[in-house]
């Protein structure tokens, strides 16, 4: 990839010898260790085609012992690595840039404990984020988080990136809902940070440094994590408004008048809904009478059914009253609900099928966020299609760029215009994908010089020799 190129191989790491192949397979057996070219192939590329590494070696341990062992093996030889989990990341940070061991924990993926009083979950890190929601299913609960990626992306590599997702809006962000992690190290050294309580104010919540880090600090082996209890009645809109201005008044009374129940708040703008419909098999229009500007999709979550129904449908009387949204239909059943999500959730399989794109995950002020998306289509006039949705309930707008092909030309359009833009409105740059490859070099945009700083001397005292994903998260200069 174009990325990989401006980075040169770290000369200090080793490359992997017979000895090393023998070393793995003793300790982890044969069918640990992995050398096929076809499955190499396909943990060398990322979800999106964008970027590629040369790696020769995957491995698959089995318990917290093995990934201990597979580390304090390669720290030792100074063999750099890259955790994997289901490859779902959107930033280039679970591939190899180079020739990166690359370690899946997904063979540890069985469900330890489940704890039916306090809906507190206990899990390898390996569990599939899908698979924990069908457990919790059959237990009353259900996961604090929900993403498009949930068929195939891990519990550890949703704690590693601190995925955001679909129902943040609701129940808050990991670093309130994790309770517990266990680790290892760069070195193999184990750190039992499993907690299951709710409150625990014993010195330095270390926790938190795993949560988000990307595999740069260490590798998540279990996750505790607080679940809530399943709701009966679910309820979910679909709804059109003529401009953003309503979109985004539309949010503040969905806030008061649907207040306890409000469990989603998205929206696409029309860009990103016609390529959807082009694009994304099993898309159908909810609102097909006529073209709109935006459209938001609110899901409600409570208790009582009758009543959260009435709740929402007054709530929906009065913004068409009122103005505010144009069109709408709310689900008569659940086939209704998922084909609604279908088109939401299916958006970044749409781009990635309609060819090249540029992905850009921001924080930015509501009231602002748009005004982003019409500069930069300016900028860009017809060169490319700029397609504008996310977690406007959490002021996270996905900024992305469809082109037939990547191209130079509009990539300098595009950067570092937007992280400008958003650092001059003091956003993040990275709102829940994370820094990853992509934006290693760029995370001055969102943090100051002393914080990276102090970012960076973490990241030595936890990983002296550097071998944990290389060339991700800080920037190439600081881990020199
Ligand atoms: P990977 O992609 O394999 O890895 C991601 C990062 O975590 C890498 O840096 C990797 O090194 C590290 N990592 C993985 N496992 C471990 C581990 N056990 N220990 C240490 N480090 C590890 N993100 C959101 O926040 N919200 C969304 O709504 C959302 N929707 C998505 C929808 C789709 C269709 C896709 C493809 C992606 C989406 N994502 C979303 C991106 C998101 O980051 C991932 O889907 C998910 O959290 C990554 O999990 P994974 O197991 O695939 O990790
Ligand atoms: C989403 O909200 O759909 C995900 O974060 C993926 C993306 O941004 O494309
Ligand atoms: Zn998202």
């Amino acid at each position: 990839s174009s990325v990989a190129t401006l980075i040169e191989r770290n000369p200090s790491f080793s490359t992997i010898t017979v000895d090393d192949i023998a070393y793995f397979k003793n300790t982890l057996g044969d069918r640990g260790v992995i050398q096929d070219e076809e499955v190499l192939e396909a943990a060398n590329t990322d979800w999106m085609r964008k970027y590629k590494g040369s790696s020769k070696l995957m491995l698959h341990p089995r318990s917290t012992e093995e990934v201990s062992q597979i580390l304090e093996y390669c720290n030792s030889r100074s063999l750099a690595v890259v955790p994997q989990g289901g490859n779902t990341g959107l930033v280039g940070g679970s591939i190899p840039v180079f020739d990166e061991v690359i370690v899946n924990v997904g063979s540890m993926n069985n469900i330890i404990s489940f704890d039916k009083v306090s809906g507190i979950l206990v899990c390898e890190a390996g569990c599939i984020l899908e698979n924990l929601m069908s457990f919790l299913e059959t237990e009353g609960f259900v996961m604090p988080l929900d993403l498009g990626a949930k068929g195939s992306c891990q519990i550890g590599g949703n704690v590693s990136t601190n995925a955001g997702g679909l129902r943040l809006l609701r129940y808050g962000s990991l670093h309130g809902s994790v309770l517990g992690v266990e680790a290892v190290l760069a070195n193999g050294t184990v750190l039992d940070m499993l907690g299951t309580l709710r409150k625990d104010n014993t010195g330095y919540d270390l926790k938190h440094l795993f949560i988000g880090s990307e595999g740069s600090l260490g590798i998540v082996t279990k996750v505790s994590i607080l679940t809530p209890i399943k709701l009966s009645s679910v309820n979910v809109a679909f709804l059109a408004c003529k401009d953003y201005v309503s979109c985004q008044n539309l949010l503040v009374e969905a806030k008061r008048k649907l207040g306890e129940i409000l469990s989603a708040f998205e929206f696409l703008d029309v860009h990103a809904m016609n390529l959807t419909l082009e694009h994304l098999e099993g898309a159908r229009n909810p609102l097909p009478s006529s073209m709109h500007n935006f459209y938001v999709l609110i899901e409600t979550t409570g208790s009582a059914e009758s009543y959260d129904r009435e709740k929402l449908e007054a709530f929906l009387m009065d913004a068409v009253e009122n103005g505010l949204v144009t069109d709408g239909v709310l689900a008569q059943d659940i086939n209704q609900a998922s084909s609604f999500w279908h088109i939401r959730e299916g958006i970044p399989e749409a781009l990635m099928k309609a060819g090249a794109v540029y992905k850009y995950d921001l924080s930015l002020p509501v009231a602002k966020m748009y005004d982003l998306v019409e500069d930069l289509r300016a900028r860009l006039d017809s060169a490319a299609n700029v397609v504008a949705y996310g977690h406007l309930g959490d002021g996270n707008l996905h900024l992305n760029v469809s082109a037939p092909s990547y191209s130079d030309s509009i990539l300098s359009q595009i950067e570092p215009f937007v992280y400008e833009w958003t650092s001059n409105h003091r956003g993040s740059i990275s709102a829940e994908h994370g820094l990853g490859l992509m934006k290693a070099n760029r995370i001055h945009f969102s943090k100051s010089t002393e914080t990276v700083q102090l970012m960076s001397a973490v990241k030595k005292l936890c990983d002296p020799k550097g071998i944990l994903n290389p060339y991700k998260v800080l920037p190439s200069s600081m881990l020199a």
